[in-house]
């Protein structure tokens, strides 16, 4: 994920201790006690009866223009929590920030945690979770979600959030095909669904994806998706990284690729794909002057595994080639 996607949530108030949010105490220690809270490698403060005692991981904070307090982040990253999620955790109304990346959790995401409301972030990576990802989350301001590195085996939810920004799926057993209606993603920047079982064809809609967005990459490597590139993708104007290797994808390249033109760097990856085709003869830098063409921007091709034929043209003269 890049640096940029990690600007932080809008949070009014002062970070304070927990006298503000003793009601949600129940929810998290529940939580605390269903992930085995007395292994955790931190845990200071949690349970105490204190409210001045702060607890290990967790952000209260107060909104001044109502007073009130509220747990606004859980911060439980790298902490050695096993067992499984509650769905009580829900009851924290105002979260925006639940991370709980690189633990040993099981079982299944609660369907119930589509309903917070507020959240912004939610990183489950590096766990033992499995079963489908929910659809259809309440917040409109899911941005970040990281679900990579876990055994989710369910297929891609057709509705998510609009707002998203950043979504890691890779390395785990989600089949099924592509939604065609994640077109809708106009802010996205990073969508990775790498190493998956994924199967089907790319969708064309998905030309308007990151529309709106500072650059896209898209990953879509080590799944099965066959069928052949969409033209259509030319439109993809904002794209920065597109891997498409390891797939069952066939030719042709498209022609109208050539017209591909991005404000951003961009990288094309191919390789171990069934593609046997020629290299379409637009897609070669135009002389000195001319209107530029994709391979103006391509810095990186790679299309090692791809069973091209014909040679290529004398004029490309691309910064790295990987044929
Ligand atoms: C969570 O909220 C529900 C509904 O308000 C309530 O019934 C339940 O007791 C709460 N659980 C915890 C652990 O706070
Ligand atoms: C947590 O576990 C302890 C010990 O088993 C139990 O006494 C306590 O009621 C549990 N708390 C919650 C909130 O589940
Ligand atoms: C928390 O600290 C404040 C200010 O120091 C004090 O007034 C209050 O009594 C303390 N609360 C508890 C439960 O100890
Ligand atoms: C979450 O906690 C980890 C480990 O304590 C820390 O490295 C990381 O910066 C924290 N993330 C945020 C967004 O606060
Ligand atoms: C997902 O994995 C769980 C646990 O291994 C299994 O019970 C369930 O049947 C699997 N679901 C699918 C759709 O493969
Ligand atoms: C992209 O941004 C423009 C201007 O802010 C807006 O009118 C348009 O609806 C946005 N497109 C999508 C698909 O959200
Ligand atoms: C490309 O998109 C247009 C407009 O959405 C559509 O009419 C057309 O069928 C699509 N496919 C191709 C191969 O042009
Ligand atoms: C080359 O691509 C084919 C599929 O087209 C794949 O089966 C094979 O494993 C790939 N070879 C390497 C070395 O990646």
């Amino acid at each position: 994920m890049q640096a940029v996607l990690l600007l932080s949530v809008t949070v009014s108030g002062i970070v304070g201790t927990m006298c503000g949010c003793v009601s949600s105490m129940p929810a998290l220690m529940e939580f605390y006690n269903a992930t085995n809270g007395l292994t955790w490698a931190q845990s200071n403060g949690w349970g105490s009866a204190d409210c001045n005692v702060s607890w290990f991981g967790v952000t209260c904070t107060l909104n001044e223009f109502d007073g009130s307090s509220r747990i606004t982040e859980v911060n439980l990253t790298s902490n050695n929590l096993g067992g499984s999620l509650t769905e009580s955790l829900v009851n924290l109304t105002r979260l925006q920030s639940l991370l709980l990346g690189s633990n040993h959790i099981s079982g299944t995401l609660p369907a119930k945690w589509r309903m917070f409301d507020f959240l912004y972030q939610l990183d489950v990576s590096s766990n033992n979770l499995y079963g489908s990802i929910p659809s259809n989350w309440a917040s409109v301001e899911l941005s970040l979600v990281d679900f990579s590195r876990n055994s989710f085996n369910g297929s891609l939810a057709e509705s998510f959030s609009n707002n998203i920004l950043s979504i890691d799926f890779s390395d785990n057993q989600i089949t099924g095909s592509l939604p065609t209606s994640w077109a809708s993603f106009a802010d996205i920047c990073y969508l990775s669904v790498r190493r998956n079982n994924l199967e089907g064809t790319l969708p064309e809609s998905w030309k308007t994806m990151g529309t709106n967005g500072s650059g896209l990459v898209l990953i879509l490597s080590y799944n099965h998706i066959g069928g052949s590139l969409p033209g259509n993708w030319s439109q993809l104007t904002m794209i920065k990284e597109l891997r498409l290797d390891h797939n069952n994808l066939h030719g042709p390249l498209p022609e109208s690729w050539s017209t591909m033109e991005s404000h951003v760097f961009f990288s094309l990856v191919l390789d171990s794909n069934p593609i046997r085709t020629t290299l379409p003869s637009s897609w070669k830098p135009s002389p000195a002057g001319g209107t530029l063409t994709i391979f103006d921007f391509v810095a990186v091709l790679s299309l090692a595994n791809c069973s091209l034929y014909g040679t290529l043209p004398v004029s490309w003269t691309f910064p790295s080639i990987d044929v």
